[in-house]
């Protein structure tokens, strides 16, 4: 298993370009399933979890050509017939986006059977959500030996969709189902995180007719057809926030490129309250801090335009080193401290009760084998690694690979001291 050795200390100084985004990618992929014509996905991210949706979607049907385009990275979908509308239990339990494809698989053929993803280490993470919308739409569903059997003979048919709470993946899920479904759905407390504006755009390049996404309402009438378009995937927000925490973090200046600062302005607020100076320019912003200490802030996670969940681990990473003490509340996932045990192991301050995390900063910190079991957790190691004296070792990197694009290659053209090892134990 690969691990990341990291020499704390460097300044960082240089310029980082901005991979198109994870979470958008994936359900972009999805949306391919709709038609039989060829859906191109440009700015696409090289990922674990993307080739990992590949892979399912190939088994559905899908032909799934990756090349390299004028402007980066691009995969062409193309699902001329869906050859099996069953996601099993191995490729659905790897990765949970994977269930998106239970609306995509009804719409086109009636039918679906589509594996129950679980939990996962972050949380409990149900599916009700994205079911309550799927029979709002007149799906017949049953779960059976943890699958979700799910038909509708009549076609999908538009309705209302109410959420009790505002979820990323079920209304992306009840979009991609409503699109092909006869009549008009609103979707009511939708979530409005900038991606349900990239799905919402490229479903109507296709045909769709989505209106209000990125607001808590949205619309869409559904049309009998879908046809192929060429999409450019949102810039990833999330890369873009932990890039401007590892600069916050090691010092330095580092201009990123090829994103947008208003996707990630809850978190840009709080980099200027520690103390780090945050330049927005056009194709993204510059992000630069000089020796001074930085100043412990308090934070709540919240849905967007709220402060990310998913760069709570890094700015907490962030505030190991920030004079006083931050108060850091988690409040979309139950259980997203995984990573304080494992910066307190380079030496930081933190206790952690229920929901919320008391992190006092500390002089330095120390470089030490580390692991983590997710993503974002993974990420924020690193961070603290670039601070950290001496040699911070993380294992267990397929994590990282899930969803950062040449990590090591990035940081370290900006000067970290940053390699991958190959192969070998990890430490357990
Ligand atoms: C998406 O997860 C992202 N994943 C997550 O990023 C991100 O942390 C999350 O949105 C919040 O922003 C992808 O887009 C692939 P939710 P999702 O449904 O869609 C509860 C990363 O590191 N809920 O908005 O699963 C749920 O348990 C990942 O890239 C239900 O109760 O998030 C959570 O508490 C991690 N029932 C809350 O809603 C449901 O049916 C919000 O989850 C669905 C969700």
């Amino acid at each position: 298993m690969d691990r990341i050795a990291i020499i704390g200390g460097a300044r960082l100084e240089g310029e980082i370009p901005i991979s198109g985004a994870k979470n958008s990618a994936i359900k972009l992929m999805a949306a391919s399933l709709l038609t039989e014509d060829a859906l191109r996905l440009t700015n696409m991210p090289r990922l674990a979890d993307t080739r990992f949706l590949g892979k399912l979607l190939e088994r559905l049907g899908t032909e799934v050509v990756e090349s390299e385009g004028a402007d980066g990275p691009e995969t062409l979908l193309r699902t001329r017939e869906i050859v099996s509308a069953i996601a099993p239990y191995d490729l659905v339990r790897q990765m949970r986006a994977s269930f998106n494809v239970l609306g995509p698989l009804l719409a086109r053929t009636g039918q679906a059977k589509v594996s129950l993803p679980g939990g996962c280490t972050i949380g409990a993470r149900p599916v009700d959500l994205h079911l309550q919308a799927l029979e709002a739409l007149g799906v017949q569903i049953d779960l059976h030996e943890g699958y979700v059997y799910a038909q509708a003979p009549r076609g999908l048919q538009g309705g209302p969709i109410d959420f009790p709470i505002a979820s990323v993946g079920a209304t992306e899920h009840a979009m991609l189902a409503a699109v092909l479904a006869q009549g008009d759905t609103v979707i009511t407390n939708a979530a409005r995180e900038p991606e349900m504006i990239d799905l919402a755009d490229c479903l109507n390049k296709m045909g769709a007719k989505v209106s209000g996404a990125g607001t808590a309402t949205i619309h869409i009438e559904g049309v009998s057809r879908l046809h192929g378009a060429t999409h450019a995937v949102m810039p990833d927000r999330i890369e873009t926030g932990t890039y401007a925490l590892a600069a916050a973090m090691a010092g330095g200046e580092v201009r990123l490129t090829r994103t947008r600062s208003d996707f990630i302005q809850a978190l840009l607020d709080k980099l200027s309250e520690a103390g780090v100076e945050v330049t927005p320019h056009n194709d993204g912003l510059t992000v630069k801090r000089n020796g001074a200490r930085l100043r412990a802030v308090e934070v709540d996670t919240a849905a967007y335009p709220g402060f990310a969940t998913d760069l709570q681990a890094q700015f907490m990473a962030l505030m190991t080193l920030a004079d006083g003490e931050s108060v850091i509340r988690e409040t979309i996932f139950e259980n997203r401290f995984m990573h304080a045990p494992e910066l307190s192991r380079l030496g930081a301050d933190i206790t952690v009760s229920g929901g919320e995390a008391r992190v006092r900063g500390v002089d330095a910190l120390e470089g030490a084998q580390v692991m983590a079991t997710d993503l974002r957790a993974s990420v924020s190691l690193v961070i603290a690694g670039l601070a950290a004296r001496g040699e911070t070792m993380v294992n267990r990197v397929y994590h990282l690979d899930r969803g950062f694009e040449r990590l090591e290659e990035k940081l370290s053209a900006c000067g970290a001291q940053i390699r991958r090892i190959s192969g070998g134990g990890d430490e357990e």
